[in-house]
């Protein structure tokens, strides 16, 4: 299985934890800078990892503007992709870890399947957009407020990856 991690190599936590993500794949996984994307890209990986914080409110950071349009051009049909997401969980409550709805949002109508659903236990949270069916729709870093529940949550995340890419 060849692991594609995809997120701004520009950012601050977010490139931190996808660096992290990287790390816990091992040799079969590869970072790619989202922000120099070729579309054929995504092609390559047979689980396509991607990674944003949330910002404004609910919204992606300013760079997904040029992004977009390119990943609503690639091919995902069939594709298995994971999402990670950063967030602020007393900072901004009424929008917890969002941007995780926010690519779900442009992906799955592209056909993309959608693997890496977690637990909403130990977060303290109003309302998130990434929550269906009880559960977020992938993983949900707070560097802000459980910094020390990253490791944990991140090494149990890739091994439920792996095991949902069987
Ligand atoms: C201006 C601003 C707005 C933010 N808005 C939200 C938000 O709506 N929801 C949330 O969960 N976190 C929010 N955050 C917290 C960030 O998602 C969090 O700090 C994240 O770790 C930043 O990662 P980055 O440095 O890779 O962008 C916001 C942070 C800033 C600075």
């Amino acid at each position: 299985m060849k692991v594609g991690i995809f997120y701004s190599f520009n950012t601050g936590k977010t490139r931190s934890v996808g660096e992290r993500i990287l790390k816990e794949f091992g040799e079969q996984a590869q970072s790619v800078d989202i922000e120099e994307i070729n579309i054929s890209k995504f092609l390559e990986y047979d689980l396509v990892v991607i990674g944003a914080s949330t910002w404004y409110d609910g919204n992606l950071p300013d760079y997904w503007e040029d992004i977009l349009p390119d990943l609503e051009n690639a091919d995902f049909k069939n594709k298995k992709i994971a999402i990670f997401g950063l967030g602020n969980q007393q900072g901004y409550p009424d929008y917890f870890g969002d941007a995780i709805f926010a690519l779900a949002e442009v992906l799955e109508p592209l056909g993309a399947q959608l693997l890496g659903y977690t637990s909403t236990d130990g977060y303290t949270f109003n309302a998130s957009k990434s929550v269906r069916d009880g559960k977020f729709m992938g993983l949900l870093i707070d560097e802000e407020t459980q910094p020390e529940l990253t490791k944990e949550r991140i090494t149990n995340w890739v091994k439920q990856l792996k095991s949902e890419m069987i």
